[in-house]
């Protein structure tokens, strides 16, 4: 074959027959020439595509380079094409020299070669393309599958209008997708306005990050209306196109609930705080009316009976000896009222206040547990709110109580301190260390109250321990503002 293109190049003129061959062996398109179930003529392209050499082929039945399944649908498109019955070309496979499939695009003419009937067939080999668009559509059922699993309306917006929408718009919105194609997105919202406001946020923001979440009002088909979280995510790496996708959840009831659970917390919140306080309150009053009613009968009591003693006659032994036993009983009796009434609620407290409680607390404390207490004032101790006083004088009883209990400790020292806003009361010991699990566990009741007490005072508690070296113990309550303190430092 080379010889004679070159031959025709040379002299640049050639026969009917030179042509025709060259325009076949040159053309992208595959060529043949079928003649009693053989080729009698393939150019260079089916050889490409088929794998076969030009002998191997020839000495072929072509009909079995036809996939089997398509051979009858092929011959049956073959035959309406030569009876001129159909006109566009047919798609089929073949099975290549190496056992591959390929796509092949054919139309046949019948023609006459050599002075006998023949098939003229152009191909095409369209693989590639055919798998890219089976690809392709696997993609798009995918995600087509992909965005109706997903249970928020997924909406693409193109210029603020709606260019795609999942079937998830209909629960969200009430709108069916086909309705909402080619629509203003301002549809989902109550206002043009509204609309714009949000749409200018999100083209804005989306300018320099990729994705952006917010919370906006939004309206159903039925004009109701709902809390939606949305989403925008721009396509591609920059808005030039003003191409976004928006999913929508609608987050009404999730929200209620949540306002719900937070009422009911504040409302626990404000029901322990109240009855915290009317505890308090009947600790105060029933200790005030133990050392003042039974403190001053006992005294009366007392004071009677060394009467008493002292103008028996010294004859009267046993009744002497009685009297004496009766006012020593008055005395303890007296103690454990003062005892008791303090337990209640230190009257120091209300009477001398915090400072001077936490002094006879850590003093009882050592006094009763042989622990060294060391405390260090730095407030004053007029600037500080009774309502503070006591939660903090309580914690600090907790506190005190959990060392005795859990600490192992044989050193302890208290701080109370003012800073520009709080007051911060450490207590620190040197036991074995609370852990975090301690700290966290919900039946930690103890630790919760200490929290609770502070919070409802604005204020926290943190709780560190580490193993064998110690816990501290840190409270700190925001002072109301207007309170001055001249930061007196005091050490008992
Ligand atoms: N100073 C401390 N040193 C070591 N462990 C501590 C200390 N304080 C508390 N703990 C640990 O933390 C746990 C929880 O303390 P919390 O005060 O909440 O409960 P409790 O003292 O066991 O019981 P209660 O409800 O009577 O107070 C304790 O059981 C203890 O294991
Ligand atoms: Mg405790």
């Amino acid at each position: 074959m080379k010889p004679v293109e070159k031959k025709i190049i040379n002299r640049n003129s050639f026969s009917k027959e030179d042509l025709y061959r060259i325009l076949a062996n040159k053309s992208q398109v595959g060529v043949y020439i079928m003649q009693d179930k053989r080729f009698k003529f393939v150019n260079p392209h089916i050889l490409d595509y088929t794998g076969y050499s030009e002998s191997d082929i020839k000495a072929l039945d072509p009909s079995c380079i036809i996939y089997p399944p398509d051979r009858r649908m092929t011959r049956k498109y073959a035959v309406q094409m030569l009876k001129e019955q159909r006109f566009s070309p047919y798609e089929f496979r073949i099975i290549t020299s190496d056992g591959r499939t390929k796509w092949i695009m054919e139309t046949i003419t019948s023609i006459s070669f050599q002075g006998q009937r023949a098939i003229l067939g152009n191909s095409l080999d369209i693989t590639e393309q055919k798998e890219g668009r089976k690809r392709l559509e696997e993609l798009e059922a995918l995600e087509s599958s992909i965005l109706d699993a997903i249970p928020q309306a997924v909406v693409g917006l193109q210029n603020r209008y709606i260019n795609f929408a999942n079937n998830a718009v209909r629960d969200i919105f009430g709108w069916n997708r086909e309705e909402l194609i080619g629509k203003h997105v301002s549809i989902f919202y109550h206002t043009k306005e509204a609309s714009r406001n949000i749409g200018d946020l999100f083209y804005s923001t989306l300018e320099s990050q990729r994705t952006f979440i917010t919370e906006f009002p939004c309206i159903r088909k039925d004009g109701k209306e709902i809390l939606c979280r949305m989403k925008a995510s721009r396509i591609g790496e920059k808005l030039r196109e003003r191409r976004i996708v928006v999913t929508y959840e609608d987050i009404t009831e999730k929200k209620k609930a949540e306002e719900e659970l937070e009422r009911s917390h504040e409302e626990l919140r404000n029901l322990s705080a109240h009855l915290q306080s009317v505890r308090e309150k009947e600790s105060t009053r029933i200790a005030r009316r133990i050392h003042d009613e039974l403190g001053q009968s006992l005294t009366a009591l007392k004071m009677d009976l060394s009467w008493l003693e002292s103008r028996l006659p010294k004859k009267l032994e046993i009744l002497k000896g009685k009297a004496k036993k009766m006012a020593s009983l008055v005395d303890t009796t007296i103690e454990s009222v003062h005892r008791i009434s303090t337990e209640l609620r230190p009257i120091l407290l209300d009477d001398l206040g915090l400072l001077a409680a936490i002094e006879w607390q850590a003093e009882e404390f050592e006094n009763r547990s042989g622990i060294p207490c060391d405390v260090t004032f730095k407030c004053n101790d007029i600037s500080i709110d009774k309502e503070i006083a006591t939660a903090l004088f309580r914690i600090f009883q907790e506190t005190l109580t959990n060392i005795a209990r859990h600490a192992g400790a044989d050193r302890i020292s208290v701080t109370l301190r003012k800073t520009e806003k709080d007051l911060v009361m450490e207590v620190a010991d040197n036991g074995q260390g609370i852990t975090h699990e301690q700290i966290e566990d919900p039946r930690s009741f103890g630790i919760m109250g200490m929290r609770e007490r502070a919070s409802l005072l604005g204020g926290t508690v943190y709780l560190t321990g580490e193993h064998l070296k110690g816990t501290r113990v840190t409270v700190i309550i925001p002072v109301p503002e207007g309170e001055k303190d001249d930061s007196n430092s005091c050490r008992r």
